[in-house]
């Protein structure tokens, strides 16, 4: 049995308690996690404070290559680390797998992203006194960046936090998910070997609650980015004060449905709609949790949806075949089950699942849901998806404005004055046409407005927030 320890300063070093981590499908014991303490913390952070001296002085190529080789070398081991998300974030194999192709591409972008630290030019002559200068804007690194990551992804949202923070010349602690320390463990190794100086990256598994205040108040940390719930992002933008945010805090995602549609045409948004609820038993910021259906083509739609989430496999997440696996741990699943058992309560029908088998939720699908039920106004992260019925797209826009949030919206319309529609007045950080909210190219900027958060990921734009822009003036003449 392993015991792990925290990675600082390019060392393994001792952690002044360790917690037991299980599997959340087979209840295995993977390991005791070396916690770092509040102290350790900070030693993080001095370790990064430190290293940021010199490492902000290396070349763009330099950075760049080292994003490189570690995009490689997670090629090399890509089934290992498939296997580890699988082991302790019960995440079905395939994927596992998915994840890690989009991680070494998200690499490769902050790899590319190093090397296009853009700046513009500032034209100073626009106004009457600023004839004989010349002035550019440079962007230079923001310091020490202190990383908080979901367990969801745990290779993929790291790497959205590492990647531009490295691209940008920065250095990092890096506090994963209690729930999936090893894979971001496994990263220590990767970017030693990557050739990432020490101090770069450090990484302290932890209790979120007992590091919060370090991880966002030290005098030596710049930047707090941060992926999880609305509640804990409050805590931690209260904390930061002046510091820069990115606060990351997920959604009950939209989609719309117009009228017109085939037969055809159904199935397959149906079948879209499946892989938007249920993939990772709905454990996505942006997973499927609102479908707001044309009421000539409801019916139709929830007897597609409901007979395609009951073709889901469910089981081991190891088997190729599966589909839907063990929630992450017991906490999700009484909380999915009481929204639920709310929901029905207050007049909602379950289609299909509504059902446990141990920490396993079927997929549910539920029509007639007040929309004040928690089940549709809260974050679900589940595979829960409630259906409504709309007769016009003002309304169907007006029920997707109806929450809180507002991370990423999806609407299938043929109509085009719909669809424009749609784009002007959904409240989201991104409105896809025809397309689910649950889909994302790394390279896209993502983020939320309203209670989704705050600043924007997608490597390019996460390094412009890690980033300070500089003004640079020339003045051409002394006299006159
Ligand atoms: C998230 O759950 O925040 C990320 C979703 C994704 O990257 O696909």
């Amino acid at each position: 049995m392993i015991t792990t320890k925290l990675w600082i300063s390019n060392r393994w070093v001792e952690a002044d308690r360790t917690v037991e981590l299980r599997n959340p499908h087979t209840k295995e014991l993977l390991a005791h996690i070396g916690y770092a303490s509040p102290e350790q913390a900070a030693k993080a952070i001095e370790a990064a404070a430190d290293a940021f001296a010199s490492f902000r002085t290396l070349q763009a190529y330099e950075r760049a290559q080292i994003l490189s080789r570690a995009a490689d070398i997670l090629l090399s081991r890509r089934e290992e680390a498939a296997e580890l998300i699988v082991k302790e974030a019960a995440k079905p194999i395939q994927a596992a797998r998915a994840e890690l192709d989009r991680t070494i591409v998200t690499y490769r972008f902050a790899a590319d992203a190093a090397k296009q630290l853009s700046s513009e030019t500032v034209q100073m002559d626009a106004a009457p006194r600023g004839e004989n200068r010349h002035a550019y804007m440079r962007r230079q690194p923001i310091g020490v960046v202190s990383a908080i990551t979901p367990f969801n992804f745990p290779f993929n949202l790291v790497a959205h936090k590492v990647g531009p923070a490295i691209a940008g010349g920065n250095t990092i602690v890096l506090k994963p998910a209690e729930k999936t320390p090893l894979s971001a463990l496994f990263l220590a190794e990767v970017f030693k070997e990557a050739g990432l100086p020490a101090g770069v990256l450090q990484i302290i598994p932890g209790d979120g609650r007992e590091l919060s205040d370090v991880l966002t108040r030290h005098n030596q940390v710049s930047y707090v980015t941060f992926t999880g719930s609305p509640r804990v992002g409050k805590v931690i933008r209260a904390n930061a004060g002046l510091r820069k945010v990115t606060l990351e805090l997920g959604s009950n995602s939209p989609l719309l449905i117009d009228e017109g549609f085939s037969e055809k045409e159904l199935q397959w948004i149906a079948e879209q709609s499946a892989v938007g609820a249920f993939t990772y038993n709905g454990q996505v910021c942006i997973s499927i949790q609102r479908i707001y259906v044309h009421s000539s083509l409801y019916e139709s739609f929830v007897r597609r949806l409901t007979e395609k989430a009951n073709q889901l496999r469910i089981g081991d997440p190891m088997d190729e075949e599966t589909d839907i696996t063990a929630l992450i741990d017991t906490n999700a699943c009484n909380r999915l089950e009481q929204w639920v058992s709310e929901a029905k309560q207050a007049g909602a029908n379950i289609r299909c699942g509504g059902t446990f088998m141990g920490q396993i939720m079927q997929p549910t699908v539920l029509t007639d849901v007040p929309s004040s039920a928690n089940i549709h106004c809260e974050e679900v992260f589940g595979p829960v998806v409630t259906i409504t019925s709309f007769d016009s797209w003002e309304e169907a826009i007006r029920l997707a404005n109806d929450s809180k949030y507002g991370l990423n919206a999806g609407a299938f319309t043929k109509n085009i004055e719909h669809a424009f529609a749609a784009v002007e007045q959904l409240e989201s950080g991104a409105v896809l046409i025809n397309d689910i909210p649950t889909f994302r190219l790394d390279h896209m900027p993502y983020g939320g407005v309203k209670q989704s958060g705050v600043g924007r990921e997608g490597i390019r734009y996460a390094m412009e927030e890690m980033t300070e822009l500089k003004l640079v003036s020339f003045r051409t003449k002394l006299f006159e």
